[in-house]
């Protein structure tokens, strides 16, 4: 697939733009209704690329999905533990949760490795381990991976790194264990929390997600729910920093501010002016910015994948500015695609170093992953002329109507 969006830059915007659900939170609740014996009624999911391949991996299984206009109804009553071998599997790295979720339903799982953004290495040792921890062993032969049982028993599981989708699948694989399983050192973003207490509705027993120790005690049983999923905090800081870049009062509404603060306090240093509501933001002014010093971490830190698009406005900032990558040290393929369009970075040792200020001008460039297409968008934005953004399918992975919302917002894109 080699689909391109067209930008014509330069055009101020005004006005409001909606956030849709968490891709984050979406792609790991999908996969956990494998869980549940009854109906799940999902709200507001978004119309993602992530969310198709997850949906035919869903079929599959022979799991039901009726799509309404804002909702989702999932049947998984009639499911059928199969060989997950097809291209859906590798398109995403999310698919990786029907790991911990059919070897939770089943104690049993052969799938494909994930795919997902080439971001470095993105090994899933941590999985793994929690899984062995509670009782499973892990087979792998190729590409394949198969996961099995006789029964999971709950266990204290130290994650080496706090790692997201580790805590996640072993969540899931836990859910149905005998016993108590303790997560130590767990992931605390967002995301798991609303994971969490979707399964809790749904009769799981889980305490402390959110924090970095995790309890949960095994149910036999999981019924249906209705569940509304929490906002995208990544799609809502792209837009904060697409209105920072050409925005005149540009409202981002469907916003938990919390979710966003190192962000926020990273924009405010900058010298941009926001008013921030209890679910909105709006950017009031950002004019001469500052240059700032970045280090993603995990939440509540700088998020990684708010790293790429927050860079072009670190390009137009006045001075040196240095973003430290401690998530994926490889996560800088937007700044050779930046430095197309007149950037200044220097990358290496899992730094960039960002000269400042430059204008963008319109050039030819390609997303080589999701968050450097988001990251590609704001440059094109501002940029003089016309940008082509090349390998567009990774945007649509992860950008709900991405051309709708900045059209609406008055942007020329196409
Ligand atoms: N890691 C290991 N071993 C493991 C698991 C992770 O070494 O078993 C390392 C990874 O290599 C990486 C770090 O730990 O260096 C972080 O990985 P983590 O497991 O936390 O990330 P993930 O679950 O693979 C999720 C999001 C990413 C987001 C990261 C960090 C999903 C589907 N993906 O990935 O989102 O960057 O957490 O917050 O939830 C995106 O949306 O663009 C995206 C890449």
């Amino acid at each position: 697939m080699n689909e391109s969006i067209k930008i014509r830059g330069g055009r101020r915007l005004s006005g409001e733009v909606r956030i849709s659900s968490s891709k984050n939170a979406t792609v790991a609740i999908l996969p956990a209704v494998v869980l549940a014996s009854e109906m799940v009624k999902l709200y507001d999911v978004p119309n993602i690329e992530d969310i198709n391949a997850l949906n035919k991996i869903l079929a599959k299984l022979n799991i039901s999905v009726e799509q309404h206009k804002d909702s989702f109804v999932i049947d998984p009553t009639d499911i059928k533990n199969v060989v997950l071998d097809g291209e859906e599997v590798r398109k995403l790295r999310a698919s990786y949760y029907f790991m911990g979720a059919l070897l939770g339903r089943f104690k049993h799982v052969k799938m494909l490795y994930p795919g997902g953004c080439n971001l470095g290495p993105r090994p899933i040792d941590l999985h793994l381990k929690g899984f062995e921890s509670l009782g499973a062993t892990v087979k792998t032969e190729g590409d394949m991976i198969e996961i099995s049982a006789d029964e999971l028993i709950g266990d204290e599981i130290y994650l080496d790194f706090a790692s997201v989708g580790a805590t996640i699948n072993i969540m899931l694989a836990a859910v149905f264990a005998k016993g108590r399983t303790v997560i130590r050192n767990a992931a605390k973003e967002p995301e798991i929390i609303d994971l969490s207490s979707m399964l809790n509705k749904m009769g799981a027993h889980i305490r402390g997600a959110g924090t970095s120790d995790i309890k949960i005690d095994g149910v036999s049983r999981l019924k249906g729910c209705i569940h509304d999923i929490i906002p995208d905090r990544i799609e809502a800081g792209t837009y904060i920093c697409i209105a920072a870049a050409m925005g005149d009062n540009v409202t981002v509404k469907n916003v938990i501010p919390q979710h966003l603060e190192a962000l926020l306090s990273k924009l405010e240093e900058m010298g941009v002016e926001m008013e921030v509501g209890t679910d909105y933001v709006k950017v009031l002014s950002a004019d001469n910015l500052k240059a700032a010093d970045i280090q993603t971490q995990i939440f509540p830190g700088f998020a990684t994948d708010l790293q790429q698009p927050i860079t072009p406005l670190l390009c137009i900032a006045n001075g040196v500015s240095k973003v430290r990558e401690t998530i994926y040290p490889e996560r800088f393929k937007h700044c050779a695609e930046l430095n197309k369009m007149g950037a200044d970075i220097v990358t290496g040792d899992a730094k960039a170093t960002i000269n400042g200020p430059v204008k963008f001008k319109g050039a030819r460039v390609t997303a080589t992953d999701l968050r450097c297409g988001a990251g590609l968008i704001v440059a094109a934005l501002m940029a003089e002329g016309e940008t082509i953004i090349d390998d567009a399918y990774h945007i649509y992975r992860g950008y709900d109507n991405v051309i709708e919302k900045l059209n609406l917002l008055g942007a020329d894109a196409e």
